[in-house]
């Protein structure tokens, strides 16, 4: 067959099945051929539309195809579209002062490192810590996911997501603030955070006590949406400095408003030192950003180049992202429609027992689903069910977690009640369904 020669979706599947690796579906039994996208709605190859709650994995945020966005996009496509980072050009400047003042202490992170993806967002950040401090080490947490490089996957705290046994030399895994599974078997508030303050131990000794960095998401994504108790990472901020590390907050989900603040970190009343991101800021457009404090990027000399790092058409689509989210105060309406989202959710919680618990900010939110709430055994037939049953009521929802029993739902920032209404029905009937059918093998 010639390429261009397919008469069906099939053929489609098929070639895709023979030439690209890995052929892997998470999600579904059957693969999901996508063929257009536009604002909250994604059209499948049999003309279906589905109501898209997970954004390409928590990318889209202001609609799919965005009109304002790919206007000038277009434009700058026909004007500069690659000269390289050898040159200076004007869309990379104009995205670096855009952002600066938004970065927390007052515009402390000024500098930028713009690649392609938040796993070289996240390398950069590495070398970058390394460079400044001379250490090597770094401290992640469990259930964590970082990308897909050696490194980022080193940094990874989800077996899973650590393919081929990646060698994790120079990264250790401290324990996370998972208070629904606490991993030290106390509760909140009256365990006193102990799960923040183990870093001391962890740091004496799984590192040689001089770390080059700490790094975590404040709201773990893949590893089902864990949100760490308040004082968390205020905690582990005052241990990581005593020890001379520096303080990275990836924030490729958790950026840019979604949470209800500009950075997820923002919630926890944390200044770092670094800040990596992607996903969001590109709304489909790949670019990553690693923004540092001045003193620290300029540990950062020697060559080093990223060929498509901080292109003219990537950084034009951010700069347009940015300026909509701004322009259409959409930080807020994830505060707001995140809220009445939530309240969507935690009515379903009260409704069906399969709902262990529904947590996180904004709209990044994830239900995680339990065998039954006593013994909390996670129920990751269950997840897989309601994937299948939610394709059918037509919604797109994610799945996460370490047993992969978590429902992620992350809907475009600029979504509004009517939709929030009907995924919420559509979301219901696939409970339904899924309860139903569960209740008939028992
Ligand atoms: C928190 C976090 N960091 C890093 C990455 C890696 O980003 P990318 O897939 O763009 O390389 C991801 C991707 O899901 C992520 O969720």
């Amino acid at each position: 067959m010639n390429a261009g020669a397919f008469v069906n979706k099939q053929e489609i599947i098929l070639a895709h099945q023979k030439h690209i690796f890995p052929s892997v579906f998470h999600y579904f039994k059957e693969p999901l051929m996508m063929t257009k996208a536009k604002d909250q709605y994604v059209w499948d190859a049999d003309g279906n539309q589905y109501l898209d709650f997970f954004g390409g994995i928590v990318t889209i945020s202001v609609g799919h195809c965005n009109d304002d966005v790919n206007k000038k996009v277009k434009e700058q496509i026909d004007t500069l579209e690659h000269v390289s980072t050898a040159y200076v050009t004007e869309p990379q400047v104009k995205l670096a002062m855009k952002v600066a003042p938004k970065t927390p202490g007052n515009g402390a992170l000024s500098k930028f490192y713009f690649t392609n993806s938040g796993t070289e967002a996240n390398e950069t950040a590495f070398l970058t810590a390394r460079l400044y401090t001379g250490s090597t080490e770094i401290v992640a947490l469990r259930h964590s996911y970082h990308g897909r490089s050696a490194a980022a996957m080193a940094a990874t705290g989800v077996g899973t997501w650590r393919l081929g046994g990646a060698p994790t030399a120079g990264f250790t895994h401290a324990i996370n603030g998972y208070c629904y599974r606490c991993p030290l078997n106390l509760k909140y508030p009256s365990c006193n955070v102990q799960c923040a303050r183990d870093m001391v131990d962890h740091i004496r000794t799984a590192t040689s006590g001089k770390i080059a960095a700490f790094i975590a998401e404040p709201i773990q994504g893949v590893g089902g949406l864990i949100t760490p108790p308040k004082e968390f990472f205020e905690i582990v901020h005052g241990i990581v400095k005593k020890f001379g590390g520096l303080f990275i907050s990836d924030e490729v989900q958790t950026g840019w408003g979604r949470t209800g603040k500009y950075w997820g970190i923002d919630n926890y009343g944390v200044e770092p030192d670094m800040i990596t991101s992607a996903k969001g800021l590109g709304n489909g457009m790949p670019i990553g950003i690693t923004m540092a404090r001045p003193e620290v990027a300029d540990a950062y000399k020697g060559l080093t180049i990223s060929t498509f790092g901080g292109n003219p058409v990537t950084t034009t689509a951010a700069l347009a992202v940015l300026d909509y989210i701004d322009e259409h105060k959409l930080m807020i309406n994830a505060a707001e429609m995140g809220a009445y989202l939530r309240g969507k959710l935690d009515e379903l919680a009260n409704k069906y027992d399969l709902i262990g618990e529904v947590r996180g900010m904004g709209l990044l939110l994830a239900m995680e689903l339990v065998e039954d709430r006593e013994s909390k055994v996670p129920a990751t037939a269950a997840a897989n069910a309601m994937l299948e049953a939610a394709r059918e009521n037509r919604i797109l929802i994610g799945k996460g977690g370490i047993s992969g029993n978590v429902l992620r739902i992350s809907p475009p920032m600029n979504i509004g009640k009517s939709d929030i209404d009907a995924f919420a029905d559509r979301l219901e009937a696939s409970f339904k369904k899924v309860t139903a059918d569960r209740m008939a093998v028992k």
